[in-house]
């Protein structure tokens, strides 16, 4: 694996996700970069989320015929970690020089995080000065089980790919959704399964989650209070969402209590960070995944919590032809993670 990025079309993005693989290829050097391509085709999620080595090679050929229909121009790909599988923490640390302090983490990490040191990666990035201890400094440390990203790096190279970077999914996101200002940001990311939270400030991951309530739990909630399947609750859910006027708010009252698993893990974040960085209130919140599509979903978090809530734009730092505005845009909420990856700098 190299480290070393050559700029102008070097990588590619690749987020496995649990519903789909998506892939983004972006051209020109620091700045705005342009689109090259994008592409993605659809999985099942069981497959995606099993670890037996038949789903494991079914995944591979999927994301190997992804790439090869997609003419991607390099081999080279920069791969997203499910935030699941990422541990990761804020830490306060010894002001020391970044060299120093490269050499001292490390000695550090084994109690800070979960997994042995030597059975996991370890990676780490300086947020600023400690709001709790003039003396110290504040770094996000997360770690990864080393099986897992070996795996994924057989997995990728036996299709002939070259994986440059790892990345946690939640960070790829927060670099394509967030806002390029000082202010204080909460994204979220509602997956399948699981939900990542990360907030920014100063455009600088402060804190990242992942909470294990997703669309399914919010479809399976329908299944159940309304006594129907699973096509027609997954129909009802994205046709409905949280209207209390469609169908008689029957809809609203059937997963109002799921979603509410949902926004009170959401609100301890920002409790959480409100009360850690003393003064600092939350400004905004950027949804995107599954449930931004849910109708009233925005509006509701809005109501919960009294921020601005925005439906994140995967493409906002990305430049394209005006006639692939609509195409780009209908599939938005699920390219965030690709498109971050793409946008990667080193
Ligand atoms: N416009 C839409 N209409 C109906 N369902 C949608 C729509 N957009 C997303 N979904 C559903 O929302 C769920 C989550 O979608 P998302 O794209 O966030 O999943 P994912 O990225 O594959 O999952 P994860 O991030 O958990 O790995 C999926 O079940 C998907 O089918
Ligand atoms: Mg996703």
């Amino acid at each position: 694996m190299s480290s070393l990025l050559s700029g102008v079309n070097g990588f590619f993005g690749l987020d496995i996700g649990s519903t789909a693989i998506r892939l983004v290829e972006l051209s020109g050097g620091s700045g705005a970069r342009a689109l090259t391509k994008y592409a993605y085709l659809p999985i099942d999620s069981n497959i995606a989320l099993s670890d037996s080595k038949a789903d494991q090679q079914k995944l591979a050929q999927t994301i190997a015929q992804l790439v090869s229909q997609a003419k991607v121009s390099t081999r080279n790909v920069a791969v997203g970690i499910p935030s699941s599988r990422v541990f990761t923490t804020v830490a306060d640390v010894d002001r020391l020089p970044t060299n120093e302090l490269a050499k001292s983490i490390p000695l550090q990490a084994d109690a800070l995080i979960p997994t042995p040191l030597a059975e996991s990666k370890m990676d780490w990035a300086l947020i600023g000065d400690s709001p709790n201890d003039k003396t110290k400094q504040e770094i996000l440390l997360s770690s990864v089980p080393n099986k897992f990203v070996e795996e994924r790096l057989d997995m990728l190279e036996a299709i002939g790919l070259n994986v440059i970077a790892f990345e946690p999914d939640n960070l790829a996101m927060a670099r394509a959704l967030s806002v390029p200002d000082a202010s204080a940001q909460l994204l979220l990311d509602v997956g399948r399964r699981s939900t990542d939270l990360v907030v920014m400030l100063g455009n600088v991951p402060h804190l990242t989650r992942s909470i294990p309530t997703g669309t399914e739990a919010v479809i399976r909630a329908a299944m159940q209070n309304l006594n129907i399947d699973e096509k027609q609750a997954e129909q009802f859910v994205f046709k409905f969402g949280l209207s209390k006027e469609k169908l008689e708010g029957q809809v609203f009252q059937a997963i109002s209590g799921t979603i509410d698993l949902l926004t009170t893990e959401i609100e301890k974040s920002i409790k959480f960070f409100e009360t850690r960085y003393a003064g600092t209130k939350i400004e905004r919140i950027i949804v995107t995944g599954g449930a931004s599509v849910m109708p009233e979903f925005p509006l509701y978090l809005a109501n919960k919590f009294g921020t601005n809530v925005e439906i994140g734009n995967a493409w906002r730092n990305v430049m394209f032809s005006r006639d692939r505005q609509n195409e780009l845009l209908a599939i938005s909420n699920q390219f965030g993670v690709a498109v971050g990856l793409a946008e990667r700098t080193s």
